[in-house]
């Protein structure tokens, strides 16, 4: 018996297990906490311009909710301002299109305050001003304005004008969603091409208002808006039909495919909605909302979705993509 045997029977199990799991696992974590964070990552200008567009994105939902705060978003203007003076002084490329739209928004945050004749702190205006005479960016960008006709007005276009018409809604009446048309939405959802067609996929609608309201307030990323949302629909992604661990990401790329096809599904049927990341929720709430619906602890939640109706006029967040040629490389 060789010796890697021989240590390999007098290691348990268990044991070997997380040891051999190691192999797989150290490299993603070496390279999450070499890139992610940011902190050692070689490529500043990628972080600083990930940090722009996380916070202009913040403005952005600011200016479309249904009540918008005159003079919100004190903070985030602050900190999006410094990135974009960083950002200059480290010479990173001002021509790239996140870092011009995020000046055009604080342009536009000063213009839409303009309008209401609501006087913003000078110290702020001042800021911006000298950051859009810095970039020499002195023009604005507006969000989206529209009413439910124009909004779902592509809902049975060709595919191209239907993908191009869904948003994130972030405004909803009060009015409640059919839970059958959620599920004919599922029903397309069901059509998302899954590994080996193992669709670990399941899905949970949670109607009762009362928890509804303590999943958004522990999921944080729906202020201004979450108290509008009617259903909220829990993706899952069952592991135990993955196997060895080159599949441990498995169920949330399945899940991921899932989800876009699930808001399509319900833009086809013309219910506004809302992806929620599942990433601040707390491991305690976790483990309440498992006990909620009943999830099996073999089941990762990836992803809500917040869904409801949507109102006759309503402001949507531009979002603005970056370009085919950006993110493409051919490689022939
Ligand atoms: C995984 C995931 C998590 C998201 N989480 C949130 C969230 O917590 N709050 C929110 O308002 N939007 C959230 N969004 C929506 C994004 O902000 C939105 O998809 C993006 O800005 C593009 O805009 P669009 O969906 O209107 O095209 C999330 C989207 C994804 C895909």
């Amino acid at each position: 018996m060789s010796v890697r045997n021989l240590v390999g029977r007098m290691i348990p199990g268990d044991l070997k297990y997380y040891m051999y799991s190691l192999n797989y696992y150290w490299e993603d974590i070496r390279r999450y906490k070499k890139y992610a964070n940011g902190y050692l990552s070689p490529n500043k200008e990628k972080i600083l311009l990930g940090k722009i567009i996380v916070t202009y994105h913040i403005i952005e939902k600011g200016l479309t909710m249904p009540d918008m705060r005159a003079g919100f978003g004190k903070d985030a203007l602050h900190t999006l301002i410094g990135l974009c003076n960083t950002y200059i002084d480290k010479q990173c490329n001002q021509q790239d299109d996140h870092f011009l739209h995020a000046v055009k928004l604080l342009n536009e945050y000063v213009r839409v305050h303009h309008d209401l004749q609501f006087a913003l702190d000078p110290v702020l205006v001042n800021k911006i001003k000298t950051l859009s005479e810095r970039t020499k960016v002195v023009d604005t960008c507006s969000q989206l304005g529209c009413d439910n006709d124009e909004y779902f007005k592509h809902a049975d276009s060709s595919f191209r004008d239907f993908a191009f018409s869904r948003h994130s809604i972030r405004n909803f009446i009060d009015k409640p969603v059919d839970r059958n048309l959620i599920l004919k939405a599922v029903e397309i959802a069901q059509k998302s091409p899954s590994s080996c067609n193992r669709q670990p996929n399941r899905v949970y609608i949670l109607e009762n208002k009362a928890n509804i309201q303590w999943l958004l307030e522990s999921q944080k990323g729906n202020r201004g808006f979450g108290q509008m949302i009617d259903k909220v629909i829990v993706l899952t992604a069952e592991i135990g039909v993955f196997n060895g661990f080159t599949e441990r990401n498995e169920a949330f790329l399945n899940s991921g495919m899932y989800a876009m096809s699930l808001l399509y599904g319900l833009h086809y049927y013309r219910i506004g909605a809302v992806s929620l990341a599942y990433v601040r929720v707390s491991k305690e709430d976790d483990k309440k909302l498992r006990a909620l619906c009943g999830i099996p602890d073999s089941e990762v939640v990836s992803m809500l979705i917040g869904c409801g109706h949507v109102p006759g006029k309503l402001s949507i967040a531009s979002s603005p993509r970056y370009k085919v040629d950006k993110i493409v490389k051919v490689v022939s």
